[in-house]
């Protein structure tokens, strides 16, 4: 008796040890705020459901067997959007063959994107002559449901197309013509038949589904009923992914939570953002907006914070890479959200790579190269002190 009992002493003092060593090696899990991925909270069971069937499909890995192709760039959403955070030069997108609104010049000869990979068998395709090209660096996909949500009507009240406050700055919407997929926002706005978009670096996609149903098809080969034009074909085939599992990942998009701040209440990232405002960043990276109404309960009439006026604005000859989509002239850009800035190094590898193509390695940088309505106040920016530059850049570090 006295025997089995050290023994079971033994084995507990042995499993004791063994449970506290464990825990000291078990690495953390990486808290809330220091990673973009995970849902927004608060979602029903039912959303949570979803939310994971999305992720399932973000993550899918395509194949010449089930779709890949015949030309393609990537084949995966996951393999560009890397925990969901922005890319690398290595993933970016070439387009081309537009250079005004009046549209792809070049899409009998493969545009407006570049397919330069095939399955065995086939050709990739190559930039035709004649047609200028841009590329462009995936962008974080955090918090896109928030920005779906907001009402045209208020986009409208940021934009200032002839500049009537004087202050050099306008910001117009990309508007364009809708694909009768596409469902309209409640109250949407329209002039002459287009629409307000707001998605991709142009913000020529109206909104996620049309976003989403364009990189099956055109980043992966992968058709849909949505679009259904085969890229090497070009004609209609049949359905590669389901419209299940499509709105599924819209889902999941619409669901991935906002980035969340990271010491916000630093005294410099205070004074920080009080220069972001005063220099006139907020003109464009719009601190505040709110969301309309929204079946997705823990979407509907949200306050948030993603730095952006989801417009387009003239960014100067620097920036102009001669292409375009929608109605946005070639200089134009959509203000890119702040939010998730800070993070964003851990998707690139460890260093920065900022602006539409990555050129910018550093944030500094990527303000210095601000021209066209945002010259005056990137001259600002090179009036601040040095105390005041480095809070401003703590403060951008921190988002
Ligand atoms: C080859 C790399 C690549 C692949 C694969 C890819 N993307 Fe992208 N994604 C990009 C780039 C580059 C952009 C910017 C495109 C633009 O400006 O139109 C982008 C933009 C987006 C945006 C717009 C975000 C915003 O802020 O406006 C969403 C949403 C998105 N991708 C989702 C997806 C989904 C879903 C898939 C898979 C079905 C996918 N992407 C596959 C590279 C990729
Ligand atoms: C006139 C509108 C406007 C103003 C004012 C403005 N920006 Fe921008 N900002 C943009 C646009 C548009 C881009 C994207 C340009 C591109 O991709 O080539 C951008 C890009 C950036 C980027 C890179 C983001 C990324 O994800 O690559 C940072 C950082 C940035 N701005 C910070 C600032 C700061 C700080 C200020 C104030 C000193 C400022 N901006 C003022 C419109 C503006």
């Amino acid at each position: 008796m006295l025997f089995l009992m050290k023994r079971l002493f033994i084995y507990f003092t042995f499993l004791t040890i063994l449970v506290i060593s464990c825990k000291k090696l078990t690495p953390k899990l990486p808290e809330d705020h220091q990673i973009l991925e995970g849902p927004i909270k608060g979602l029903t069971a039912a959303e949570q459901d979803q939310f994971l069937k999305g992720d399932i499909g973000f993550g899918a890995v395509f194949t010449p067997q089930n779709g890949l192709g015949p030309i393609f760039v990537a084949n995966s959403c996951a393999s560009c959007h890397a925990g969901d955070g922005k890319g690398h030069p290595f993933t970016t997108l070439t387009r081309f063959g537009q250079t005004d609104s009046t549209g792809n010049q070049f899409v009998q000869l493969g545009g407006p994107q570049l397919q330069n990979r095939a399955i065995p068998g086939y050709s990739p395709e190559i930039i035709p002559s004649g047609a200028t090209s841009s590329k462009i660096l995936p962008p974080a996909n955090t918090g896109l449901g928030y920005l779906d949500a907001v009402s045209d009507q208020d986009l409208l009240l940021m934009s200032d197309p002839n500049d009537a406050d004087a202050d050099g700055i306008s910001g117009v919407p990309n508007w364009v013509n809708v694909p009768a997929y596409c469902q309209f926002r409640a109250n949407a706005i329209s002039m002459n038949g287009k629409h307000m978009a707001r998605f991709g670096k142009k913000g020529a996609a109206y909104d996620l589904i049309q976003q989403t149903a364009n990189a099956y098809n055109q980043d992966m080969g992968i058709n849909s009923t949505y679009e259904s034009i085969d890229t090497y074909r070009k004609q209609p085939v049949e359905p590669e992914v389901s419209n299940t599992t499509l709105q599924n990942v819209v889902f999941y998009l619409k669901t991935l939570k906002a980035p969340v701040q990271r010491n916000a209440n630093d005294a410099d990232v205070i004074a920080g953002k009080q220069i972001f405002m005063s220099t006139g960043c907020d003109k464009c990276h719009r601190a505040e907006l709110k969301t309309g109404s929204s079946p997705i309960k823990v979407l509907s009439n949200i306050t948030f914070h993603p730095y952006t006026d989801l417009l387009l604005h003239d960014m100067g000859p620097a920036l102009d890479d001669n292409y375009t989509e929608g109605s946005a002239k070639t200089s134009e850009w959509k203000t890119p959200a702040l939010w998730g800035l800070g993070l964003s190094k851990k998707s690139q590898g460890g260093s920065y790579f900022l602006m539409h193509d990555g050129r910018a390695h550093s944030i500094d940088e990527a303000i210095q190269l601000h021209g066209g309505e945002a010259l005056q106040i990137r001259l600002a920016y090179g009036n601040l002190s040095m105390t005041e530059r480095d809070q401003l850049l703590k403060f951008l570090e921190s988002l």
